[in-house]
Parts: C-alpha cells; sequence; structure tokens
C-alpha cells in the first residue's frame, strides 16, 4: 500500500477525520505527529457519532496501529479520558497504540495559562480552545517541559519532578496573574496512576516505526488543523503553535521524507474558521448563518459556532504550494447541494491591486476584499453518488473548475458524514 499525508488545506475542521477513516482500511499505521487535543475529528460510523482529539481516526479500523508522534503535546488527563470512552463503545485502542516518549506532556497548569493568556489578551485573544496547546508548546521550547518519557520513570521520582514543576507554575500564576495556586500534591498523584495506565502503550518511535522507515509497513499521516493555522505559514497571530503544514509530519514523526507518499489536502467545498483572525471570505449575517446551520458548522472540540464563507482559492493555492500537494479531497460538497449560485474567490482586491498569492502579513490578510467568480448551483442531491458520474453536471462543473484552478488534481469527493460516502477519483475528475 501507498504510505499518505492527509493535511487540512484551510482553517481545520476540513473533515479529515471523515477522510482518514475513509481511506484508512488496510493500512498497517495511522500517525498523528503535532498539535493536541485541540483537535476534535469526527468519524461517524452507522448511527453513531465519534470525536477523537488525541487518539488517531483510524482507530476505527480493525488492524490498524496508531501512533502519537513526537511533535504531538500530549495531555494525559485526556487521552485516559478518551481511551475509556472509545472502549466503552466496544473499540479497542490499548493494544494498538503507542505513544512516543518524546512527546511533550500537556499539564493542567497549561490550561489554566492558556485560559489566562487569552484574558489578558481581551480584544485581540486569539479564541483559543483552551486545551493548553501554546503554554505546552511554550515549555517545549523553553526546554523546562516534562515529556511522555517521565511517566516510564520510578513512580516517586516522578511525582517528585510533577510537584516541582506544578509549584514553579504556581508561582507564576500568583507572580503574573495573582492566580490561585493548583494543588500541587493532588496532581502529581493523579499523574502516577495516569503513568500507570499509559506506560504499557509509551513506545520508542525510531525503534516501532523501524518498518514503516524501512518501507515493510504502510502508514498515513494524519494531520491536524489546517495550513492556515500553522504557527510558521498560517495567520500568525491567529494560528495554533505547531506546524500543521507538511514539515510538521517528518520533525514530529523522526521519519524521513519519503515515507510520507502522497501529499493529500483536504478542503471543504466551501471555508470555515473558528476563532479569531482574518478569514477573506467570510458570510456575515443571515448569508454566513443559512451555511452554518446547512453544514452544521459547530466546532467538534468546543461547540462553538464556525464562521462560515466561499472557498478561496487564492488560500488554497497557497496550501497546494506550501505542502507540495499532489492530491484534493474535496469534503461537504452535499451542503452546497440547494443553493441556486455559488461564488468562489478567483484573487483579493487589495487597496485597489489585484493579488493573486495569498498575502502573510496580517494587515494585508485583513484589509483584502476578495474578488468572486459567479458559478451556479446545481439544486440537487448528491449524498447517494458514488462516482463521479452520479454527480449532477453542475457540482462536476463546479470540481472541474477547482481542479483546473488548484493545478491539482482532485482525488476525492466526500458527500456526506459516513464512511461510504465517498468517490474516489484517483484521475481526477476532468473528463
Ligand atoms: P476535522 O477536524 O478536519 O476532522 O473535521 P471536523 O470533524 O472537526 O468537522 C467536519 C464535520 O463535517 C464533522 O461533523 C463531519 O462529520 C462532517 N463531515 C465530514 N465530511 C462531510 C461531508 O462530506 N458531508 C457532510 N455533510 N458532512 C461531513
Ligand atoms: P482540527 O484538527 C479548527 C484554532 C482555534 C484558534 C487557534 C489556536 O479539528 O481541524 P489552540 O487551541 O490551538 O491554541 O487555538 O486554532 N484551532 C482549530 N480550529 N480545527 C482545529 O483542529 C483547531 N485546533 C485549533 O480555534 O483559532
Ligand atoms: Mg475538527
Amino acid at each position: 500500500m501507498e504510505n499518505r499525508t492527509l493535511i487540512g488545506g484551510q482553517w481545520g475542521d476540513e473533515g479529515k477525520g471523515k477522510v482518514i477513516d475513509a481511506l484508512g482500511e488496510g493500512f498497517d499505521w495511522v500517525i498523528r505527529y503535532q498539535g493536541g487535543a485541540n483537535a476534535g475529528h469526527t468519524i461517524q460510523i452507522g448511527a453513531s457519532e465519534h470525536v477523537v482529539h488525541l487518539i488517531p481516526s483510524g482507530v476505527f479500523r480493525e488492524g490498524v496501529r496508531n501512533y502519537l508522534g513526537g511533535g504531538m503535546v500530549i495531555d494525559p488527563w485526556a487521552l485516559r479520558d478518551e481511551i475509556l470512552e472509545l472502549e466503552a463503545t466496544g473499540h479497542t485502542v490499548r493494544d494498538r497504540l503507542y505513544i512516543s516518549s518524546t512527546a511533550a506532556l500537556l499539564m493542567p497548569y497549561h490550561k489554566r495559562f492558556d485560559e489566562l493568556y487569552e484574558e489578558q489578551r481581551k480584544r485581540r485573544s486569539i479564541g483559543t480552545t483552551g486545551r493548553g496547546i501554546g503554554p505546552a508548546y511554550q515549555d517545549k521550547l523553553r526546554r523546562t517541559g516534562l515529556r511522555v518519557g517521565d511517566l516510564a520513570l520510578p513512580l516517586e521520582k516522578l511525582e517528585r519532578i510533577a510537584i516541582e514543576h506544578i509549584l514553579e507554575a504556581n508561582e507564576l500564576l500568583s507572580s503574573l496573574f495573582d492566580a490561585e495556586p493548583l494543588p500541587a500534591k493532588v496532581l502529581a498523584e493523579e499523574l502516577v496512576t495516569l503513568a500507570q495506565t499509559l506506560r504499557p502503550m509509551i513506545a520508542d518511535g525510531f525503534t516501532v516505526l523501524r518498518g514503516v522507515r524501512e518501507g515493510t509497513q504502510s502508514a498515513l499521516f494524519e494531520g491536524a488543523q489546517g495550513t492556515l493555522l500553522d504557527i510558521d505559514h498560517g495567520t500568525y497571530p491567529y494560528v495554533t503553535s505547531s506546524n500543521c503544514t507538511v514539515g510538521g509530519a517528518l520533525t514530529g514523526t523522526g521519519l524521513p521524507p519519503r515515507c510520507l507518499g502522497d501529499i493529500v489536502g483536504v478542503f471543504k467545498a466551501y471555508c470555515t474558521r473558528v476563532g479569531n483572525g482574518p478569514f477573506p471570505t467570510e458570510l456575515l449575517a443571515e448569508e454566513g448563518e443559512h451555511l452554518r446551520e446547512l453544514g452544521g458548522e459547530y466546532g467538534a472540540t468546543t461547540g462553538r459556532p464556525r464562521r462560515c464563507g466561499w472557498f478561496d482559492l487564492v488560500a488554497a493555492r497557497y496550501a497546494v504550494g506550501i505542502n507540495g500537494l499532489n492530491g484534493v479531497v474535496i469534503t461537504k460538497l452535499d451542503v452546497l447541494d440547494t443553493l441556486p449560485a455559488i461564488q468562489v474567490a478567483e484573487a483579493y482586491d487589495l487597496d485597489g491591486e489585484r493579488l493573486v498569492d495569498f498575502p502573510v502579513r496580517l494587515d494585508a490578510s485583513q484589509r483584502a476584499r476578495p474578488v468572486y467568480k459567479d458559478l451556479p448551483g446545481w439544486e440537487k442531491p448528491t449524498g447517494k453518488a458514488r462516482k463521479l458520474s452520479d454527480l449532477p453536471a453542475g457540482a462536476r462543473k463546479y470540481l472541474e473548475y477547482l481542479e483546473r484552478s488548484l493545478g491539482v488534481l482532485i482525488v476525492g469527493i466526500s458527500v456526506g458524514k459516513t464512511r461510504d460516502q465517498m468517490i474516489l477519483t484517483p484521475t481526477g475528475v476532468t473528463t
């Protein structure tokens, strides 16, 4: 089986979980490599909906091994809860979950700092998920943070080190924010209990991923968040704290570039964003609300209403270029089924000048106005289509237009939430 790397092409929530699950059958490994429980990947199996935050979406496919890479920040409390929740719904998890010992450990004080930093920013808040992501990466980069491997220390030592870290965090909470201290002893004891639960799953990536490195085992890499939320290439500072673009799959696993296989971007047939920051094609008021209702656009992690707007070719071409995408999957095509007319941004207008490249400077991306192309809708249902020729002509035209404008083959189309609502188009959609 050919390896594949799936990357969010927009601002997250493109339907990566659904696509990973739909394509996941037969892979030896599904590998997460960056981010943490800020991700919310939804997988609909029959009538039941599951949202995974830390555990890879491969967990719903029998026999697939799931790996949490060293580039992640892992909240052991959240991970334990997620394992228990999946087990309660009849899924086996522990015997095929591997957690890199080099992943950063996300502690309760990181969540507290996340909240306090956001409050401090007031009007300029990022609108984080509140999962402690930024502060955990901050400790990693300062080289002061705990790691998953520390959970394998002798328990007394682990407890002692955990108390030291929590007390240090308490000093900062008090001096920076005049905030209440966290109960160090209680949390350290909880961590010791969690360590005993998680220890059997802690792995050395260089050893367990040997088969992937040597090409005898196949892997599907599961990106979290999306290209425009990347710490370096996104709409900084309105981004997350990890590399959601292709480089993250390398540094976040320690695997060499040849292992990544095809680099496939996942894009919605329109656009959404949750949290603050620039969004040139955003639709406001009733228009935006209409799309939100059609698409059920509420955050899988925080339940927040997502901002909605038209497909943005300027931003999408940027994602194609930055990641070197050689395939694209378009999701949620069915959401547009009832619309009489559709718009797509082909360029931006910035102070009277036409821009075709995404402006990375914040002030420019905030001021850029979309230049739209109008396309007719198809006003027919697409949810039952299983091959390209089942789609209404108007929907095929829309996809052909996107494929041509992106210059990359559309290799898959998702037309609903369930696994089978997927059209595979390995040779593209242009006939
Ligand atoms: P992710 O973070 O990229 O995995 O995406 P989310 O799970 O946060 O959000 C995607 C939402 O769209 C979820 O509720 C999915 O069940 C749903 N979804 C995914 N693909 C499709 C599709 O093709 N059609 C429709 N109607 N819903 C979809
Ligand atoms: P998936 O993997 C959509 C957004 C937050 C906020 C910014 C920073 O489900 O696509 P953070 O908590 O990471 O410090 O928040 O990034 N964000 C996401 N938006 N989907 C996600 O993940 C996201 N993860 C973070 O809303 O704007
Ligand atoms: Mg999501």
